[in-house]
């Protein structure tokens, strides 16, 4: 039987052996992966310090409730929508991320552009249904304007290689004091960007202020030829707003690795649009990507429960 005056720490997500060993000296309880609606995740929290999760797993002021001993939540994603930051803030709860993801997801946005742009779909369609001409023309990458919406560490991996592809770049972003990066300006408006753009990429948190911050009007903003990138969260673009502009001619095409709900409905008019492209939130799913944040998940969370290092801290 396990000692009761270990710390208890909880997993709920699928972790490798090799680093459910480094908990060893921890009392630790998996719960099944996702968010079982059946209490087990607040039973097994009852006396716990720690908390793994992934970002399948709803961290809210009821589950924050029911651990009244925790002292960390370590999530292995960098978007924390997952978690009621204000409750765990009340609490003195400490929350971390896993940021060792840029690479990837900006691989993923760049990926989504080019298949936008050079109509790569509709070519894997028609050579699916045996015809090998007949593919409208495309478009380069080179020469044109690439609007990202958020600078952080994704929106600056992005830009890398959109420079690298010959695009112009300018982000908008609300934070101050982001680092510069040469050959990529800043606006302070989101509608002149969205005006001016051939590609929109978003690159923000999900919260209060950034929820629907892509409705009828900024889509109305956007040049009828302009492609839209979603490599956040869903709730960032009011999906109905997407589809109206999607089906009016607003703006050209999407590439969606988000969407409001997922896994969204069957019959979600998005996924069966032509110029639309749907992927199923795999901007981290690189198994480089993934080892690297199941380590840091851990580093961090044996960090914050043993007060030594630097952990990824939300702020
Ligand atoms: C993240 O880390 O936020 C990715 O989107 C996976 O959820």
């Amino acid at each position: 039987m396990a000692d009761p005056k270990r710390t208890k720490v909880v997993v709920a997500l699928p972790l490798e052996r090799s680093l459910l060993d480094q908990l060893a000296e921890y009392d630790v309880t998996v719960v099944p992966a996702g968010r079982p609606e059946d209490g087990t995740l607040e039973t097994a929290l009852t006396e716990a310090a720690g908390l793994l999760v992934n970002s399948h797993v709803s961290v809210d002021r009821g589950v924050i409730g029911s651990a009244p001993r925790l002292r960390v939540i370590s999530t292995m994603s960098v978007g924390v929508d997952h978690i009621d930051l204000d409750a765990a803030r009340e609490r003195g709860i400490t929350v971390t991320i896993t940021p060792v993801l840029s690479d990837a997801v900006a691989d993923l946005a760049m990926a989504l552009m080019i298949m936008l742009s050079r109509r790569i779909p509709e070519g894997m369609r028609a050579v699916a249904s045996g015809r090998w001409t007949g593919v409208p023309l495309g478009g380069d990458l080179s020469g044109k304007e690439l609007l990202l919406v958020g600078f952080g560490r994704i929106g600056q991996a992005v830009a890398q290689r959109a420079l690298a592809a010959g695009m112009r770049v300018r982000y908008v972003d609300t934070r101050s004091g982001l680092p510069g990066c040469a050959g990529v300006d800043r606006i302070d408006g989101l509608s002149e960007g969205l005006r001016d753009a051939d590609f929109v990429s978003l690159h923000v948190d999900l919260n209060a202020g950034t929820r629907d911050l892509m409705s009828r009007e900024q889509f109305r903003a956007m040049k009828p030829s302009a492609f839209f990138v979603n490599t956040s969260r869903g709730g960032v673009v009011d999906q109905e707003a997407l589809t109206w502009a999607l089906t009016e001619g607003e703006i050209a095409g999407a590439g969606l690795d988000v969407l409001e709900n997922e896994p969204p409905d069957p019959d979600e008019p998005l996924l069966r649009m032509t110029n639309v492209i749907v992927v199923p939130h795999i901007g981290s799913a690189t198994t480089e990507t993934r080892g690297a944040m199941a380590r840091c998940a851990v580093d961090n969370l044996l960090m914050c429960l043993r007060s030594t290092g630097d952990p990824y801290v939300v702020s």
